[in-house]
C-alpha cells in the first residue's frame, strides 16, 4: 500500500526548513501532498502562483518531483484529506514557538474529523528559529539568507524585495 501524506502551511515562501521536513517525511512515508492552504490570521507577501511555482522549482532543485505533488485548498484542510482519501497530516515544529498554535489545529482537525492524525516532526536545529518574516527582513536590509532558503527562492526574494536577481 502506498502512504500518501498532507503536508499543509501557507509556504511564504518555502525554506530550507520546509525542505528539511519533506526529506524527513519522505523517509517514513512514499508520497506527499504539499497543499497550500488559507491561514486567516495571515496575509501572504507572495500570490498563491508565485508560491506555488517556488515550491514546484524548489522540489526540481531537490529531486524530489516525482514523489511529491502540489495542491492548494481554499477550506479546511480536513475536507481536503477526506476527499483525497488522506488521513495524515505532517507539520514541522520549532521548539518553544509552534507547540500551542499547532495543539490547537491538531484539536480542532481531530474534532473536525477523527480519522486525521497530525504528526509532528521536530524541527532540525539548524532551521528551528527559521521564520518566513525574518527571511524577508534580511534579504530586505542585504544580509545572507542563502544556507536557509533553497536557491529558488532566494532569486524570488530578490526580485520582489529587491527587483533584481
Ligand atoms: O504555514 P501556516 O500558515 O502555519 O499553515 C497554517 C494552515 C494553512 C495549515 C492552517 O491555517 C489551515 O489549516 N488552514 C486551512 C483552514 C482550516 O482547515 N482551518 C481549521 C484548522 S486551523
Amino acid at each position: 500500500m502506498i502512504r500518501n501524506v498532507v503536508y499543509p502551511g501557507s509556504f511564504d515562501p518555502m525554506t530550507n526548513g520546509h525542505l528539511d521536513i519533506i526529506k524527513r517525511s519522505l523517509n517514513i512515508f512514499d508520497r506527499m501532498t504539499i497543499v497550500l492552504a488559507k491561514n486567516s490570521l495571515k496575509t501572504t507577501f507572495f500570490s498563491l502562483s508565485e508560491r506555488i511555482d517556488m515550491i514546484k522549482e524548489t522540489l526540481d532543485y531537490a529531486g524530489l518531483s516525482d514523489r511529491v505533488t502540489i495542491d492548494n485548498h481554499d477550506g479546511l484542510l480536513v475536507d481536503y484529506c477526506r476527499n483525497n482519501n488522506i488521513n495524515i497530516l505532517i507539520r514541522g515544529i520549532r521548539p518553544l514557538v509552534d507547540f500551542e498554535y499547532e495543539f490547537e489545529m491538531a484539536m480542532i482537525n481531530r474534532e473536525l474529523n477523527h480519522n486525521i492524525e497530525t504528526l509532528f516532526i521536530l524541527t532540525d536545529q539548524e532551521y528551528f528559529y527559521l521564520r518566513s518574516t525574518l527571511i524577508k527582513d534580511v534579504v530586505r536590509l542585504g544580509g545572507d539568507i542563502s544556507s536557509k532558503v533553497p536557491p529558488p527562492v532566494l532569486e524570488a526574494l530578490k526580485r520582489k524585495l529587491l527587483d533584481k536577481v
